[in-house]
């Protein structure tokens, strides 16, 4: 179904049976509902779920799901809400299946690597659990309140991924609950796999809309022994971004490669109060390396250091003290909170390939330039994935002049061989600029592979695809 006007409705009869899966206090009808109707997208228009259904397993998500197939009632699946391109809003009401309860830890298995977990699961509970039992997620997107569940439907990202790669590489396994009450186990404890289509794969980075998610194997490894961070300072943005290539190819990854220019440091310094060593120049890398012993991660950065030096570094900050570190990743992780604080209509997050980066930043800020819309950049170097925000500062830019600068941003991210979303995925938000980075067989495909999933049109809809789109 492609027309909201054929859903149907959460009527009393739905609430009654909903209330008799999950009992009363699982059912949110009244006022409660207004926390679960947005997101953490900067800008985007709240919508009101008919209810809020809380499950606490797999067997009642699917029960959830039957009644919600025969009513043809559209279901929001939402974990922690951080979300940042709307997937979790209920833009055509329906219910909102919170999976905040599923938020057990049903096992680590040390001999295995393999943590099997609940949806709702919070970060910050996961990681927890997992360095007790001495092993390590490496996975940081960098909100720790967001849901493992939110974190393998959205295929998180953040600032490991240089090193680790991104979510998908570490989940090996999915209990997923489809559009129609069936419940689906996909993948295994183990690291290989030839048997059939990947189905795993195919469901993580859907964006809840293909299938709710309720349990996931995710895979382990062993803590690294140390971590150190190096701040450093260039003259230019062009200087900082050129010595990415040299980095990379030094032998030993670094875990993170971030970038940034002045104009987010003075900001994140102006909304917390706190310092930046070194804010006075124009552009920064930060690089997070790991090692297992402390000559090891001398080493490795005094290299690094040397690298960025002949690239025209101005100088080498290291940390050295816990306390240190921690304030240069805070701030990082501030950001976004930081943009959104000042004023932004929009986040990009497009990828190019590593070695691109400099010409597509540099594309897009002339693209920006004509339209005279102020942009603030920063990102992750070593995964080529760029954060740009068109800034307003008061101005208010209509939205059709946003949407024409992302349309040009984004042909552009394409054009450089790269593609629109790197880790906050398509949601709301994006969805409509996929024709942008898919051909006409591809958006077929991922049209059939919907339909296939959920010939109603019921989960998530309106969000990844429109399916109304020719
Ligand atoms: C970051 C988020 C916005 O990199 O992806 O800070
Ligand atoms: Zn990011």
């Amino acid at each position: 179904m492609t027309d909201p006007s054929g859903y149907g409705k959460v009527s009393d009869q739905v609430l009654a049976s909903l209330i008799e899966i999950v009992g009363d206090k699982n059912v949110l009808s009244g006022d409660d509902r207004e926390n679960y109707a947005r997101d953490e997208t900067a800008e985007l228009e709240p919508a009101l779920p008919e209810v809020v259904v809380r499950p606490e397993d797999a067997a009642s998500v699917a029960r959830i799901m039957k009644l919600a197939s025969d009513k043809l009632i559209p279901v929001t699946p939402r974990g922690g809400g951080t979300g940042i391109s709307g997937g979790a809003v209920p833009i055509y009401g329906g219910i909102v299946l919170s999976l905040e309860r599923m938020n057990r830890i049903l096992e680590i298995d040390r001999d295995n690597f393999v943590a099997t977990v609940e949806a709702g699961v919070i970060l910050s509970n996961l990681y927890q659990a997992v360095e007790e039992q001495g092993l390590y997620y490496p996975l940081y997107p960098g909100e720790t309140s967001s849901s493992i569940g939110g974190n393998v439907a959205t295929n998180a990202g953040g600032m490991r991924a240089v090193k680790y790669g991104v979510t998908r590489h570490f989940v090996l396994g999915l209990e997923a609950v489809l559009p129609n009450g069936d419940v689906l186990e996909t993948g295994g404890k183990f690291v290989k796999c030839s048997t059939g289509y990947e189905l795993t794969q195919l469901i993580t980075g859907s964006e809840g809309t293909l299938a709710v998610i309720t349990k996931i194997l995710l895979r382990l490894i062993p803590p690294p022994g140390k971590r150190e961070v190096l701040f450093i300072p260039f003259n230019s943005l062009e200087d900082a971004i050129g010595s990415v290539p040299d980095i990379l190819k030094g032998g030993t990854l670094p875990v993170g490669l971030e970038f940034m220019e002045q104009d987010i440091i003075k900001l994140v310094e102006q909304y917390t109060g706190r310092e930046i060593p070194l804010h006075d120049h124009r552009a920064f890398l930060m690089i997070i390396v790991e090692a297992d012993s402390e000559e090891e991660i001398l080493r490795i950065a005094n290299h690094l250091g040397e690298v960025c030096l002949g690239h025209g570094a101005v100088d080498v900050f290291m940390p050295g003290s816990e306390r240190a570190k921690r304030n240069l990743l805070e701030l990082r992780e501030k950001f976004y909170s930081t943009v959104c604080h000042f004023g932004t209509p929009a986040i990009v997050d497009a990828v190019v390939p590593r070695s691109r980066i400099a010409e597509f930043i540099a594309r897009a800020k002339e693209i920006a330039h004509r339209y005279q819309i102020p942009l603030i950049t920063y990102g992750h170097a070593g995964d080529g994935n760029v954060h740009l925000h068109p800034m307003s500062y008061g101005t208010k830019h209509s939205e059709a002049r946003i949407n024409e600068l992302l349309v040009k941003i984004f042909e552009a991210s394409v054009a450089c061989g790269g593609t629109i979303s790197g880790e906050h995925g398509l949601g709301l938000v994006k969805k409509k600029y996929l024709p942008i980075a898919a051909d006409k067989a591809k958006l077929a495909l991922m049209k059939r592979i919907k339909q296939a999933f959920d010939p109603n049109n019921i989960m998530n809809p309106g969000k990844v695809i429109d399916l109304g789109q020719p």
